[in-house]
């Protein structure tokens, strides 16, 4: 089958068709993504109104080059996925009455997706990785450890309580006078920086459970910072450098922990996987290698392009979801909030 996948929740516009085999097996036909990025940069982060107006403006184009690129039509096309939360609610507007419009023209079924869910499922289109799984889902929005058991089937084991993890690397670029989106940045700077020069805290260490917390750090950071002000650049690099650092540390611990509650309730699982734009810093997938050897597991990671927001990853998670039956009336309302332990499974409400 093939399904169209629509993606606006944050600051990406994107649209994709992939294609699921019978035998589960996945293969993206076409994936478009429209980066607002330059039109938040100057304001240090996303900004909602800007964000929905751009998705507005940009959509159909986008929808259509996907469309057009997989060599396709509207006929061939067997469902119409849009992520319908959680996300900034005048964006997941936009994609999802998009795809409603889509649907009901077409008379094709309508996929409502928790973008959560699709950022959860991508190893499988990539991997076909099997149930159970581990996944660390870690972007500018989200911070979770979550359980995989099967389609609609999640099992949050960790979350923050505060930041994400995205967002304290975020924070920390706008603190230290780096660009945004600040990841990225602080990467490079971390690269070049002495890693011994400042003692950062490490929240949340040792605990059984497996949150998060890191505005502490953030906090501790900031202190450090203005002990030392104007900063120079080697100052920089060496804040960013024991700020990427703790975030490792903090990382690797959390996991752990995760990890062994994971096999405590559901056994040991088939992969430890990554998700989110965090997933792409380097130093980070090190240390998840290193746990999913310690683990005895694989680790899976999608390519980057697949990590970060992407309509493929909607059109996957709604082409599973079809595959079981699982379609929603065109009256389903977007979410701004949408814990992924709520979303339906096969064979039951909810
Ligand atoms: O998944 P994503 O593209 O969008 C959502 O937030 O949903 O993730 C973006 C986040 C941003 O906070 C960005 O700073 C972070 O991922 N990020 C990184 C790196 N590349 C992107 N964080 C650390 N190191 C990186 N190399
Ligand atoms: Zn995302």
């Amino acid at each position: 089958m093939i399904v169209l996948g629509i993606e606006t929740t944050c600051d990406e516009t994107a649209a994709a068709l992939v294609e699921r085999r019978d035998d589960g097996r996945g293969r993206i036909l076409s994936n478009i993504v429209l980066s607002q990025i330059e039109d938040h940069a100057a304001f240090g982060g996303v900004v909602p109104e800007i964000a929905a107006r751009a998705h507005v403006e940009a959509l159909d184009v986008i929808v259509g080059k996907a469309v057009g690129d997989a060599g396709k039509s509207f006929d061939d096309i067997d469902g119409v996925a849009a992520a319908a939360g959680p996300g900034l609610i005048g964006g997941v507007i936009v994609g999802l009455t998009t795809a409603k419009a889509i649907a009901l023209v077409n008379d094709k079924p309508l996929i409502a997706v928790n973008h959560l869910e699709a950022h959860a499922l991508t190893a499988r289109l990539t991997d076909a990785t099997q149930f159970p799984y581990l996944l660390f889902l870690a972007s500018g929005g989200h911070t979770q450890i979550v359980a995989v058991r099967g389609i609609g089937d999640y099992v949050r084991l960790g979350t923050t309580l505060d930041d994400a993890i995205g967002e304290a690397f975020d924070k920390t670029a706008k603190l230290l006078g780096l660009g945004y989106p600040g990841g990225p940045q602080v990467e490079r700077e971390a690269a070049r920086g002495d890693v011994t020069r400042f003692t950062l805290p490490r929240p949340m260490f040792g605990r059984p459970d497996a949150d998060f917390s890191l505005s502490g750090l953030k906090t501790a950071l900031r202190l450090e910072a203005e002990k030392i002000a104007p900063l120079s650049e080697k100052d920089v690099r060496d804040l960013c450098a024991a700020f990427q650092q703790a975030i490792c540390d903090v990382i690797m611990d959390r996991l752990r922990a995760g990890l062994k509650i994971f096999r405590e309730r559901f056994g040991t699982p088939s992969a430890l996987v990554a998700a989110g734009g965090v997933a792409a810093n380097q130093t980070i997938r090190k240390i998840l290698h290193k746990l999913a050897f310690e683990a005895g597991t694989a680790l899976v990671v999608p390519p980057p392009a697949l990590c970060t927001d992407n309509g493929a990853m909607i059109a996957w998670a709604g082409a599973e979801r079809l595959a079981h039956g699982l379609v929603d009336p065109l009256d389903t309302a977007p979410r701004a909030r949408w814990p992924l332990d709520s979303v339906s499974r096969p064979g039951a409400k909810g």
